[in-house]
């Protein structure tokens, strides 16, 4: 009988990266092989994401762009997994008649069984209040870094976003199989797990919370490096903070998604912290841990954001001098609580304030990392310079990519490096 080959590619968030993999790995353990051309394979998926229009219409669009193969191929079976699949169904099949599968973040284990029946499409769209895939085994795509769910959906609607509706409730993976699951990769060679979870320190099951968690990973596993993303800053505690600092495996990165700076504004995305709370969480941060690099997500023009409030976020910005951020115009999602406010801020005003903080940022990332050179770091190799293939690149444990000059390094490797020098998102460093 002849090989069957599947692919699969993958838009939105870590998480769905990590869906992927498990995805992969389900599909390889039935006999499919992975390949990176379209053309070739029996089975066409695209793991969708929701959390911005813009982002549910690259999925369909891609989608439509395979429907000429399956005309050559009828066998073809084209496939929608992930967030839009769970939030769209309706409108999917609609518009794209010829899709065979459709299938919700909380069924893929449901996914062979899916391609082998004979009634197209074959839909499945159940949210669960228990899955968390935990006993199913990945198939990687990094050699260095492994991503390792420890708990799905989220509780806390922030009015603006898709993620709770279209990821379900929050439930955490049981302890033991997440540390199993970081054995196998230290095994397997990896050097750097990052933990997932749309609120990652949300995390509990029986007895453990976050830090336990966090700790145990850390101190009982073997691996050199451990990253976690993304915590809320509302439930950030000062356990967290202690095990951060008293662990040097865990590295001196912090994604705390500040959103906006307003208070008034913060209110209305239910977030659940005032800007002054905001400020402390940071002050607490450095305090605890110095040399953390923090990174951000930010969004603009939220219904009724004024000129006023959006002051505000360049004022948060300008206090906390983040490292990097994540920025975005606001972008209606029909189903969630902002939908219902009225989206008055002009998208010519959106896209102006977008540029001014990411003019802001860019200056802010350029301090940041200038105040870096002269100083020692460890990094760990991931590659090589996509400008120059002679160059290997790594990543600090404060998440800042180095260029190496002038040496050799494997893949995998930690090496200690001295900053030469700085230019916007990119170091550029020396072995020591
Ligand atoms: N769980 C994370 C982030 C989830 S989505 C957290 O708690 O922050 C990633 C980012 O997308 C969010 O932090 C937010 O900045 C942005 N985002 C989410 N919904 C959005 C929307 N409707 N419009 C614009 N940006 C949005
Ligand atoms: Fe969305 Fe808020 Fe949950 Fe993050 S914490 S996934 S922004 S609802
Ligand atoms: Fe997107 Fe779904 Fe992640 S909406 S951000 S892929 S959870």
């Amino acid at each position: 009988m002849q090989e069957k080959k599947f692919y699969l590619e993958t838009y939105g968030c870590q998480m769905n990266e990590a869906d992927s993999e498990l995805v992969s790995g389900i599909l390889q353990q039935t006999g499919y092989k992975l390949t990176d051309t379209p053309a070739e394979a029996h089975l066409i998926l695209v793991n969708s994401c929701s959390v911005r229009e813009n982002a549910d219409k690259r999925a369909l669009a891609r989608l439509s762009q395979f429907k000429s193969l399956k005309r050559r191929k009828p066998d073809l079976l084209l496939g929608l997994m992930g967030c839009v699949a769970q939030r769209d169904k309706g409108k999917v099949l609609a518009e794209l008649p010829y899709i065979d599968l459709v299938i919700g973040p909380d069924s893929y284990r449901n996914l062979t069984n899916l391609i082998s029946q004979k009634n197209v499409p074959a839909v499945d769209v159940r949210l669960s209040r228990t899955e968390t895939y935990s006993e199913l085994v990945p198939s990687r795509k990094t050699k260095v870094n492994a991503w390792v769910s420890i708990m799905r959906g989220c509780d806390k609607f922030c009015s603006f976003c898709i993620v709770p509706l279209v990821r379900g409730r929050e439930r955490s993976r049981p302890p033991a199989s997440i540390i199993d699951e970081v054995r196998r990769a230290v095994d397997q060679g990896y050097k750097e797990v990052t933990l997932l979870g749309q609120n990652v320190n949300a995390y509990h099951h029986s007895e453990w919370r976050f830090p336990d968690l966090l700790q145990a990973v850390a101190t009982t596993t073997g691996i050199q490096r451990v990253r976690f993303t993304s915590p809320h800053p509302s439930d950030f505690d000062l356990k967290t903070l202690t095990v951060i600092r008293d662990n040097r495996q865990i590295c001196r990165h912090l994604h705390l998604p500040l959103q906006a700076g307003s208070s008034a504004v913060l209110k209305r995305m239910n977030r659940n912290y005032t800007q002054q709370d905001y400020l402390e969480t940071v002050a607490r941060i450095r305090e605890y841990i110095p040399s953390v690099a923090i990174s951000t997500d930010i969004i603009v023009g939220f219904p009724g954001e004024t000129e006023a409030d959006f002051e505000e976020t360049l004022k948060v910005m300008e206090l906390v001098q983040f490292d990097a951020a994540f920025m975005f115009k606001y972008s209606i999602r029909p189903g969630t609580k902002a939908a219902q406010f009225v989206d008055d801020v002009p998208d010519a005003v959106k896209g102006q304030r977008l540029k001014t903080i990411i003019t802001l940022q860019k200056k802010h990332t350029l301090t940041r990392n200038t105040a870096l050179i002269g100083s020692n770091q460890t990094i760990l190799i991931e590659g090589v310079s996509r400008k120059n293939p002679e160059e290997p690149i790594g990543r600090t444990d404060s998440n800042k990519l180095v260029v190496v000059k002038n040496a050799k390094c494997a893949v995998g490797e930690i090496m200690p490096v001295q900053i030469i020098k700085a230019t916007g998102v990119t170091l550029f460093g020396k072995i020591t």
